[in-house]
Order: structure tokens, then sequence, then C-alpha cells
């Protein structure tokens, strides 16, 4: 049975990477009851596609991520709710070696959201790796939309090329890519820049989401060189990133305090004016409120293209993720 139903999309969607993993992002359990009033205000906003994955969550919290926002949308009473998108991805891991072990990891993903998912999306490639993987992978997205338990498939970490071989082999089954999210920021552009994939996207129909569009938080201007770096993986990261992006943080704080906003809703909003829905992630209230601050408002056309010619100019990107394919 193929799905009727049709998928709605915001123009804004909300992170969940945070929200159960403990090693890198600090998640604890005394965090939910704040979740669930970021999920609320989300929603109420219009913020209602929510991104999460059967691999977010670390150790014993595996998952954790998919049942929060399960968790959530029942206990939700508002406006937007016949609206919400839970979009998961589904890892694939070197043991999901045939479709059914594809169409299983979709139900266990339902299992644990207590409700269906509405967007499935392989979370990355195989073709750097095990290339003869990929196909078997795709065919079990295809059979979880084909059996209607998802309204539609996506893609996650493609590069053009694997993109339009993975289009024919999912069009030959009649069933369509609705969306491809790739890292894309300020600080990580080369998805569209070198690879070309909003142009390939357009083409073929489908809508282009943009993650970790603050960088990991780089690019709220939290984060100095002469203030404190954040615990863990990123301080790393940031120590080799934020002293070579100074020209970025400045032009992003200059044209924030003109328009009176935040350096993060400028980021966010310059993903927009890109054509990409954005998910930031928010860990509390107040970054949510913050973000969706960025709703509502347009860039101007001299602001975008100061911030394009100094992204370009900058020595020093985001490292690009390791599965992300040409
Ligand atoms: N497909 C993939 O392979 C893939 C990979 C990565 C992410 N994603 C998706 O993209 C989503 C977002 O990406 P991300 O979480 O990696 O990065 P991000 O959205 O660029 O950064 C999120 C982090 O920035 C900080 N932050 C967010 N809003 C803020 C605000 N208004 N003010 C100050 N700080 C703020 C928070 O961390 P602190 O408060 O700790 O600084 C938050 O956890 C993830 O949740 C996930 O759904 C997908």
């Amino acid at each position: 049975m193929q799905t009727s139903q049709k998928l709605s999309l915001p123009i804004m969607g909300c992170g969940t990477w945070a929200w159960g993993n403990r090693l890198l992002w600090g998640y604890d359990q005394s965090m939910d009851n704040q979740l669930q009033e970021v999920f609320n205000l989300c929603l109420s906003n219009g913020v209602t596609l929510f991104d999460t994955g059967d691999s977010y969550g670390t150790g014993k919290l595996n998952g954790r991520s998919e049942q929060l926002l399960g968790q959530f949308t029942k206990a939700y009473q508002g406006a937007n709710q016949e609206n919400i998108c839970i979009a998961t991805k589904l890892a694939a891991y070197p043991w999901r070696l045939t479709r059914q072990s594809i169409v299983n990891a979709g139900r266990a993903s339902s299992q644990r959201l207590g409700r269906d998912v509405d967007l499935v999306q392989m979370h990355w490639s195989t073709a750097n790796y095990a290339p003869w993987q990929e196909g078997i992978l795709l065919d079990g997205l295809a059979d979880l939309y084909e059996e209607g338990l998802v309204k539609g498939v996506g893609l996650s970490n493609y590069g053009p090329n694997r993109l339009e071989w993975a289009h024919k082999r999912l069009a030959e089954r009649g069933v369509p890519i609705t969306t491809l999210q790739v890292q894309y920021s300020l600080l990580s552009t080369y998805p569209i820049t070198e690879l070309g994939l909003k142009q390939v996207c357009d083409d073929l129909g489908i809508r282009l989401i943009a993650y970790s569009p603050l960088s990991l938080g780089i690019l709220t201007g939290k984060y100095s060189e002469k203030g404190k770096y954040p615990p863990g993986i990123r301080s790393f990261l940031f120590k080799e990133l934020i002293p070579k992006a100074q020209s970025l943080l400045s032009c992003l704080q200059k044209i924030a305090s003109y328009k009176n906003k935040t350096m993060s809703q400028v980021a966010i909003n310059w993903c927009i004016c890109k054509g990409t829905i954005p998910i930031p992630g928010a860990k509390s209230l107040e970054q949510a409120q913050q973000n969706i601050g960025a709703l509502g408002w347009y860039l101007d056309a001299g602001e975008v293209e100061e911030l394009d010619r100094i992204a370009a100019s900058l020595e020093k990107k985001m490292v690009q993720n390791i599965f992300q394919t040409k």
C-alpha cells in the first residue's frame, strides 16, 4: 500500500541531536521537562518539523531522543498538532545488511516514538566504504514508504552524484525523495558552493535541510577566544575555528545590531534566505525562543552578499561529515 498522506514542511525545524547525547552535549534527564517546553514552544510557533535519529542517545540512552519526541507529542495539546512532522534518520550500520533490517529499524523507531515516523531518512550513504550495501538500504526505505509506514523518504549527507543515483533507484519504484539534509551554515558552505547541491535538489524537486546551521554553537557568538569554550569534544574544534572566524563573527554581530536581532537569528535567517530549511538544535527554552525569532523577516540581498563574501574568504571552515559523499 502506498501512502497517500502528504508531508507539510515548515520553513524552519528543530534538531534534537543533543536530546540524549551525554558525552557530546552534556544531556541529562533533569533537562526533560525543559525539553518538553522547547517542543511546545516550537510547535505553537509553527516550527512543526523535528529531526531525530535512531542513533541519537549514547550508551544506555540509545534512542532517547526518539522516545522523548514521542512523549512530548503525546502530551502536547495546542496549535499545529495536526502538522507535526517527525523526521528520523536510520543509521546505515554495517550490520544492517538486508532491506528487512531497515524496515525493522523503521518499526523500532515508530515503537520508541509511540507513533508513525513521518519522514524517514537514510542517515548517511555507504558509498565511500561499502557501496554494495547502499542499494539494499534504499530498498528498505522504499519498502517502508510502500507499506504506508512513513509519509516521505529523505536522505542525509549525500552529494549530487550519489543523490542522482539514489533518486533514479527510488524513482524506478515510484518513490519520491522529499528531502536531503546536509551540514550547511556560514562555516560550512561546501554542500552548496562546491557540490552545487541546491541546484540539483531544485531540479529533482527535493527540499534541502540545513543541519548544524549554528555550526554547533560557534555562530551564536557566545564562545570566544577570551571567554569560555564548551566542555568536551567541541572545545578542540572551537579552539581551532573561532580565532580564524573573527571577520565572520564581527560581520554577524554588526548585522545583528543593525537589525535588532541576535547573531544566531542572523545565521539561521541566512540559511532560510538560501532556500534551505534550517534545523537548529535548542537545549533550553531561551535558545528555542531566540531561534524562533529567526522567522518572520529576511536579511536583505546586500547583507546576504556580505556574509557570503566573508564566509568564502575564511581560511578555515567547519570539518565536513566524514560520510558526506560527492
Ligand atoms: N544528518 C546528520 O548527519 C546530522 C549531523 C548533525 C546534526 N544533525 C541535525 O541537526 C540538528 C542541529 O545541529 P546541531 O545540534 O549539531 O548544531 P547547531 O544547531 O548548529 O547547534 C546547536 C547548539 O548550539 C547551541 N545553541 C542553539 N541555539 C542557541 C542560541 N539561540 N543561543 C546560544 N546557543 C545556542 C546549543 O549548544 P550549547 O548551548 O551547548 O552551546 C545547541 O545544542 C541536530 O539536532 C540534528 O537533528 C544532523
